[in-house]
């Protein structure tokens, strides 16, 4: 019997390519950019399977190019917002994704650009570089204590938590929003964690860091308004999604000093256009979206997407589903008892 087929949208890391190709004749696009939607629309033709990275936009369009053949998209990526998830569902294909093994690499990032940025890492390295350096200075580069300072984390899933947990290592004040509830921290935190509304957050953190999903109800949630609650001391920083944050309101911010810098590893677009009027200001850091890029949790991904595919393919479960109403919407999701 043929093995089924599959589009790797790049090159992931070889562990779940190998794990893959065992089970599919595999196709990896081997550019260092992304295949454009077009040539998507005719690589998905007749497929069993995709994997998907979240420079992909994966639609309705898509998904019918592809035909009744694609039982499952599996996507290496906790976030899935450049999916049309209602358009899989109602389709009857099950989308997979990457929860739980990149929380700590990607809280560790978090927890990189907080102290760059308050101890202004990036900026004594390039004023050493420059042969700046000439003496101990007294007022050289000083920037605000990170330890015992207020955290205000706008978005408390699994990163926020895991976040939450290294500034109780720091002795921080640590309040939380979550967009729907007031979750319980879990494993419990040993420090206090307040549950506050947004602008009472704002108002009293010395670093706001975000980590909700990019929806409809985060999509520009911080704007004017917000930051000029905030601090004129705050730091934001943001490995979450780019369009959480209206850049344009961002940057009056910056450049007014209404806060005082920012550090983010995602913007609105990616990658960020050269002539983009943030990267003038010298009170920002802006990293490519690397937050979980460390060897281990990358190649944990590409496992957990490469795990998701094939049970896709065999139609199994999912054992990350993004999608999970499929299976009820759905008696036979495609794949599922030889359904296609
Ligand atoms: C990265 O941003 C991810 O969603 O995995």
């Amino acid at each position: 019997m043929s093995k089924p087929k599959v589009f790797v949208t790049r090159a992931i890391p070889e562990k779940g390519l190998e794990m893959a190709r065992e089970e599919a004749e595999v196709e990896v696009w081997p550019d260092e950019l992304p295949p454009p939607y077009k040539v998507l629309l005719e690589k998905v033709q007749g497929l069993d399977g995709l994997l998907t990275l979240l420079t992909d936009r994966i639609d309705a369009r898509l998904m019918d190019a592809a035909g009744r053949s694609l039982k499952v998209v599996s996507q290496m990526a906790v976030g899935y917002d450049n999916i049309d998830l209602a358009a899989a569902t109602e389709r009857g294909i099950p989308v997979g994704h990457t929860p739980g093994v990149l929380t700590e690499t990607t809280a560790d990032f978090t927890w990189a650009l907080l102290m760059a940025a308050a101890r202004r890492v990036i900026e004594g390295d390039a004023f050493t570089r420059a042969g700046r350096w000439h003496t101990w200075g007294p007022t050289l580069l000083m920037g605000p204590d990170v330890h015992g300072a207020t955290i205000g984390i706008v978005g408390f899933g699994r990163i926020g938590q895991a976040v939450a947990r290294r500034a109780a290592g720091f002795g921080m004040h640590i309040m939380y929003n979550n967009v729907k509830d007031c979750p319980e921290p879990d494993p419990p935190i040993p420090m206090p964690v307040e549950c506050v509304d947004l602008d009472d957050l704002l108002r009293e953190s010395d670093f706001v860091t975000l980590h909700t999903p990019l929806s409809q109800e985060t999509y520009h949630m911080m704007g004017d308004e917000q930051f000029n609650l905030m601090k004129p001391t705050a730091i934001l920083i943001n490995t979450a999604r780019g369009s959480v944050v209206d850049q344009g309101a961002l940057y009056r911010a910056l450049k007014s000093r209404r806060i005082a810098c920012a550090a983010l590893d995602v913007t609105d677009p990616e990658p960020i256009p050269m002539d983009s009027p943030l990267l003038a200001l010298d009170n920002i850091i802006i990293t490519p979206h690397i937050a979980s890029a460390s060897v281990q949790t990358r190649t944990r991904m590409a496992k957990m997407a490469a795990g998701n595919l094939i049970s896709g393919l065999r139609g199994e479960r999912l054992p990350n589903c993004a999608n999970p109403q499929v299976y009820e919407v759905h008696k036979d999701p495609r794949g599922q008892n030889g359904n296609s």
